[in-house]
């Protein structure tokens, strides 16, 4: 019988985005677990961020994927059962899981994927890998077998994956180390340097996605927050502008696109023609910034096209995957023993 106990899984930086087929629903949880004294576990995604910055010494709060990929098999395998469940109740029998992974992988780090599916209590799954910039080039509807040079820019949480595809295969994939966290850390600086204030990285992160924007009408605009005063050491108030947290991000978004600017001078003419024709692909929860497509396509010197599903990409591009037969050439599989 036909097993729709099958699953998209995005192990993101940020955020796991999972697409259950059964259910037809994805959903979206932070990378987060929360574990006390070191061994049980009292929370995960969404649930744990409330904890993130707010927990005693005994809970400790952590990320357990880095850089998109498994940095603690166990921890990994214990978020990713429970949030699995929160998609769809009963996992069911031999579900099949299609995770998305980074391009390059070395045998250990394909192994993990194997080990956080089977270590626990997932009812023995068959493994499926997609590269990451072939779910990507899937939901923004790249021809993948007719290109001949497509650029797609992931921006993340961690890193801005940088891929080129041509003829019907990823051609380069690298991580640039810009990405959300980057820049919520270039907003804690700017405001510790001109307020004399240090705010946490979640009230960085508020004032980012409130108040970053390269669009003339998101200027002039300003938050309060609350944080400790350098000098004093007491909680303080202050009031955040939009210029402030802009500065911070153009300081770190720009030395992205010059590197991106360079890279393309790099690459072979007939490569950089049909990038420049088509325009670059830009996805990734960080593109959510207003008018980043025209900051972008002002200082890389190309046009940008941005996509609506901003994180989303690569697990649609997994959703698509696990629909279409003919797209399922994209997959590789994890054999039961690696
Ligand atoms: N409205 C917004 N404005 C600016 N940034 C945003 C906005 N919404 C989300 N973000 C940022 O997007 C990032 C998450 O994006 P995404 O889910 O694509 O990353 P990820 O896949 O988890 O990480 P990575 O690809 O680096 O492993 C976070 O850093 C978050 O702060
Ligand atoms: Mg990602």
């Amino acid at each position: 019988m036909f097993n729709k106990n099958v699953f998209g899984v995005d192990l993101g930086s940020s955020a796991v985005k999972i697409y259950s087929m059964k259910k037809n629903r994805m959903i979206i949880e932070h990378n987060m677990i929360a574990i006390r004294n070191g061994s049980q576990v009292i929370a995960v995604g969404n649930d744990a961020f409330e904890m993130y910055e707010k927990n005693p010494p005994e809970i400790s709060v952590d990320r357990p994927i880095v850089n998109g990929k498994i940095a603690d098999v166990d921890e990994v395998e214990m978020l990713l059962s429970l949030l699995l469940r929160k998609t769809d109740r009963s996992v069911g029998r031999k579900p099949q899981i299609y995770f998305s992974a980074p391009v390059n992988m070395s045998e250990i780090e394909k192994r993990a994927y194997y080990a956080i599916s089977h270590t626990g209590n997932l009812g023995n799954p068959k493994v499926f890998l997609a590269d990451r910039p072939i779910c990507d080039a899937i939901s923004l509807g790249i021809d993948i077998a007719k290109s001949r040079g497509s650029m797609i820019l992931d921006i993340g949480a961690q890193s801005t994956e940088v891929s080129v595809l041509q003829n019907d295969q990823v051609i380069v994939s690298d991580p640039l180390p810009v990405g959300g966290q980057q820049l919520n850390e270039s907003i804690c600086n700017e405001v510790r340097r001109e307020e004399n204030l240090l705010i946490g990285r979640r009230t960085a992160r508020r004032l980012k996605a409130v108040l970053a924007s390269f669009e003339q009408s998101g200027i002039g605009e300003a938050r309060k927050v609350t944080g400790i005063d350098t000098v004093s050491g007491l909680p303080r108030e202050a009031v955040i502008t939009s210029e402030l947290v802009n500065r911070a991000v153009d300081a770190e978004l720009r030395k992205g696109a010059e590197e991106i600017r360079i890279f393309l001078e790099r690459t072979p003419p007939q490569v950089t023609r049909c990038i420049t024709e088509e325009g670059i692909y830009l996805t990734g929860g960080t593109s959510r910034i207003p008018g980043i497509d025209r900051y972008l396509a002002h200082h890389i010197g190309c046009r940008i096209n941005r996509s609506d599903d901003y994180e989303f990409s690569t697990v649609k591009g997994l959703e698509q995957i696990v629909q279409n037969k003919e797209l399922k050439k994209w997959v590789y599989v994890m054999k039961d023993k690696p």
